[in-house]
């Protein structure tokens, strides 16, 4: 089947459906039969249109009467994600996307194509930037007045962007930003270190392989098999990986199944709305809604406080989030100064990370990684 085609009725699955692009798009994948470098590009045009489907949507809307069926409305998105965002010339673009097209639909797609084709806007001919960004309005505004104008617009534009793919040692595929936090935990050799939200457990593996035994917790049963598959595989391919222990347990971090005192660190990389990683999940940003953020700040308060007891006098609490809202960062931080004055800020991480309340934030653009908070704290006595 032609890459556009096969991209074409993934974006129905995942727009009219509401599928998971990653999941319709790695089975549809797998069943194709198609070489590498096709793969490649269906990914980049499925991926590519679902991050820029407000852009493409308003890019097609401004020709159309009706609102057309799902499969011409994504021949027309995909179509015109190539023409603006791949700069894909029109004759190569139309022509190659009307073939792929539903025989029904092609004279539709071929018509209001031509006339995307020669309206394309210049920079500043966007409504507006949500729209000219392709984030839902409520995201760009929150960042915009939680982080300000340039550093929010700069992080939406680079997570309009594939991620670039780092591998670590062991084989485990792993954004710098989580390798750099798994580092600031400082494990050593010996310490007990629980994680407390630990699935897939990209940072678990990281600590337990400077000789730490790391207790990585996780409520939800699924993401507990994944954990644990994760730690077999890396110690079945690396010996380092075995340094240290990974213990797997299924535990809710609201009510953490610990002796007070117990641990020498511990780390809460907490449920969060994500708003970080979204060039890492291209439909996340259309699942994501407004309410999420209070909900999980919530659960993010009750997670840390609790976390805070079960670390050892002397010990370190590090809290991270891979988002940019005020609430799941500085007001997690105002709350736990509040609730635990017993605990004291470790130097932030500085570099590419800006300072943030008493922790440090990293907005994607600054190193080209994903999004994070991070908050180190030593336990006194
Ligand atoms: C940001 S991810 C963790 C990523 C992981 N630390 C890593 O580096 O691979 C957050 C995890 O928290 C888990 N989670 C959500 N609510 C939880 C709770 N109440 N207790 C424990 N884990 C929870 C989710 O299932 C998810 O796996």
């Amino acid at each position: 089947m032609a890459p556009r085609r096969l991209a074409i009725e993934a974006l129905v699955r995942i727009e009219a459906e509401g599928a998971y692009a990653n999941l319709v798009l790695a089975d549809m994948l797998e069943r194709s039969g198609l070489p590498e470098r096709e793969r490649a590009f269906v990914t980049t045009l499925v991926y590519g249109t679902t991050r820029m489907r407000r852009s493409c949507a308003w890019l097609v809307d401004r020709f159309l009467t009706d609102a057309p069926p799902p499969a011409a409305r994504a021949a027309l998105a995909v179509g015109a994600y190539q023409l603006a965002f791949l700069h894909t010339p029109a004759h190569a673009a139309v022509d190659a996307t009307v073939s792929a097209s539903p025989r029904r639909f092609r004279g539709l797609v071929n018509a209001v194509l031509r006339k995307v084709a020669g309206a394309l806007p210049a920079a500043d001919g966007w409504p507006d930037e949500p729209t000219r960004l392709s984030y839902p309005t409520w995201i760009v505004e929150r960042l915009r007045t939680d982080l300000g104008e340039e550093l929010a617009l700069g992080a939406l534009e680079v997570m309009n962007e594939p991620p670039p793919v780092h591998v670590r040692a062991d084989g485990y595929v792993q954004d710098l930003a989580s390798q750099w936090v798994a580092a600031a935990v400082g494990a050593r050799e010996g310490d007990v270190v629980a994680d407390l939200c630990a699935a897939p457990g990209g940072k678990a593996t990281a600590m337990a392989a400077g000789g730490a035994t790391v207790v990585a917790a996780d409520v939800r049963w699924s993401r507990v098999t994944l954990l644990a598959g994760n730690v077999a595989r890396l110690a079945a391919v690396d010996p380092a990986a075995s340094a240290g222990r990974v213990v797997v347990v299924a535990a809710d971090a609201a009510h953490p199944p610990f002796r007070n005192d117990s641990m020498d660190r511990v780390l809460v990389d907490a449920p969060c709305s994500g708003l970080g990683t979204l060039r890492r999940r291209p439909d996340a940003r259309w699942r994501i809604e407004v309410d999420d953020v209070g909900r999980l700040a919530a659960l993010q308060r009750t997670v840390v406080s609790d976390a805070a007891g079960l670390v050892r006098p002397g010990g370190v609490l590090v809290y991270s989030v891979c988002t940019l809202t005020g609430e799941e960062t500085l007001d997690v931080d105002a709350h736990l100064a509040e609730v635990r004055p017993d605990f004291e800020p470790l130097e932030p991480p500085s570099g590419p990370w800006h300072p943030w309340g008493r922790g440090a934030l990293l907005v994607p653009q600054a190193a080209d990684t994903d999004g994070m908070f991070l908050l180190a704290l030593r336990r006194r006595g």
